[in-house]
């Protein structure tokens, strides 16, 4: 048996360095809001009109699986019009389940509504290992039988009842899930020390507009009065705070004036305060942010934390900014184990970057250049867009199908800032090993 790389076209993203990005552009609307709503329509009775979401494959991913459950699903642009009067099926298939990690979303709503789950592991981004075991514990807590077979969950129900849930860590995933399972809960449940990320609120806000009793979204403290049924209603997701945080590294790392419509500006102020820390400019409106960088960057320090800590998913955009900021900037990774895989790939560029467990140490270098670069995982894929748009010279940034996972048009978004950006089909070497038998 021998083992040989395959050549075959493949498309990557090409970007020519150096150009100052300038202008406005505006906000999509929030991934991690849209991944948990969608599923949250299945504990409705009537059909509800999902609008503002953001034009990506997660949320395509997600439309096919609600369908496949028998909701009714039209999705025109940004808006997702579902009926799911005619779901009846509980068992979602392996091959969309593990396209993305908000498929487990449908655990908890799946039970809300016909007491019956089986939803195969989740996939998406390899960060470290991501257990669910507190998603689990929530759902076991309100009478819930949870098994975990070799293929994924199975989760079944006569009928859930409302308890208190401690939750022994802060799980965006896991206080989604259980919110989803207590809704129509008989009685009340309250879950302590819960995420209060901005797309939790929104879920709430959501799941009260369709006539659910959830209060106290936002602090560590939910509490949820079960009710019978919901009602369809009409419901736009907020901007994506990390589309957003994106953008807003972008325009410093270009030394740019760049204004961010759409955007919420308060659900920034962890990174607003690091770029200010390391000397850009940031003014901000109710509903936009402008930042300005005239290139003289300090080195900072970052420490990952929860929601209104600095999040995790911009530490990686964040980090290529400072591969080229003065100084040596130390970065500890609260949230994921593994979430610097992006930085071995900037080290081709010229980045100087040690990581010893979860911190990685950045030397600050003059300045990076262009190289072939390989997408590990979604926030990676923006890491590296932004390390090349200040590298000199073309970088060219493969497996970019992540990027499209969680960013709508960045590309056309960069563009019409001023970036030479553009998607190429190339040959390459498949990064599969493909096995021939002799
Ligand atoms: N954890 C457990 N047990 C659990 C759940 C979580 O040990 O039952 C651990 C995880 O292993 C991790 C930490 O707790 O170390 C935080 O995990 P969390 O549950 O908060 O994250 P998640 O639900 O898996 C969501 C987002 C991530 C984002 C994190 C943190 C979605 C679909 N994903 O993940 O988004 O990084 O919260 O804010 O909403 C991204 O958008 O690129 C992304 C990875």
């Amino acid at each position: 048996m021998a083992v040989a790389q395959k050549l075959q076209l493949i498309q990557k993203m090409q970007i020519k360095g150096g150009c100052r990005l300038e202008g406005v552009t505006s906000v999509s609307g929030g991934k991690n809001t849209a991944v948990a709503i969608i599923p949250a329509v299945l504990l409705c009775d009537e059909p509800c009109v999902i609008e503002n979401l953001p034009d990506i494959d997660d949320v395509r991913v997600l439309a096919e699986m609600m369908r496949h459950l028998g909701a009714s699903v039209a999705l025109e642009g940004n808006t997702m019009h579902i009926d799911p009067r005619g779901v009846s099926g509980h068992s979602v298939p392996a091959k969309l389940a593990q396209r993305m990690r908000a498929s487990y979303y449908l655990i908890g709503a799946l039970l809300g509504r016909l007491g019956r789950a089986e939803v195969p592991y989740p996939g998406g981004c390899m960060l470290g290992p991501r257990p669910i075991d507190q998603h689990i514990k929530g759902m076991e807590a309100l009478g819930a039988t949870v098994v975990c077979h070799s293929d994924g969950v199975f989760a079944e129900v006569d009928e859930l009842r409302g308890n208190d849930i401690f939750f022994d860590l802060v799980t965006v995933g896991g206080t989604i899930n259980v919110m989803l399972s207590a809704v129509r809960a008989v009685g009340n449940t309250t879950i302590y020390n819960a995420a209060k990320e901005p797309h939790i609120v929104d879920l709430a806000n959501f799941l009260n507009s369709m006539g659910a009793r959830v209060k106290g979204a936002g602090t560590d403290i939910i509490r949820i009065r079960g009710v019978q049924k919901l009602r369809g209603c009409t419901y736009a997701v907020i901007p994506d705070q990390i589309e957003t945080g994106t953008l807003m590294i972008a325009a410093a790392a270009t030394h740019g004036d760049v204004t961010i419509r759409g955007c919420i500006p308060t659900h920034m102020d962890a990174l607003t305060a690091k770029l200010l820390e390391l000397g850009a400019n940031i003014t901000d409106s109710d509903d936009s942010i402008r930042v300005r960088s005239n290139g003289a960057h300090r080195a900072v320090n970052i420490k990952t934390q929860v929601y209104p800590g600095f999040p995790t998913d911009l530490q990686q955009p964040m980090s290529a900014l400072l591969t080229t900021a003065r100084g040596t900037s130390i970065i500890t990774e609260n949230i994921f184990e593994q979430r610097f895989r992006h930085l071995m790939e900037m080290e081709r560029m010229g980045a100087s970057a040690r990581i010893v467990d979860r911190v990685a140490i950045i030397d600050g270098v003059s300045g990076l250049f262009g190289s072939s670069v390989y997408v590990t995982d979604l926030r990676a894929g923006a890491a590296l867009v932004v390390a090349g748009l200040m590298a000199e010279g073309v970088t060219e940034i493969a497996n970019t199908q992540y990027i499209d996972r969680g960013y709508e048009n960045l590309e056309s978004k960069l563009r019409s800032l001023g970036a030479d950006i553009r998607r190429v089909e190339v040959e390459d070497y498949s990064p599969m090993i493909e096995i021939i038998r002799e």
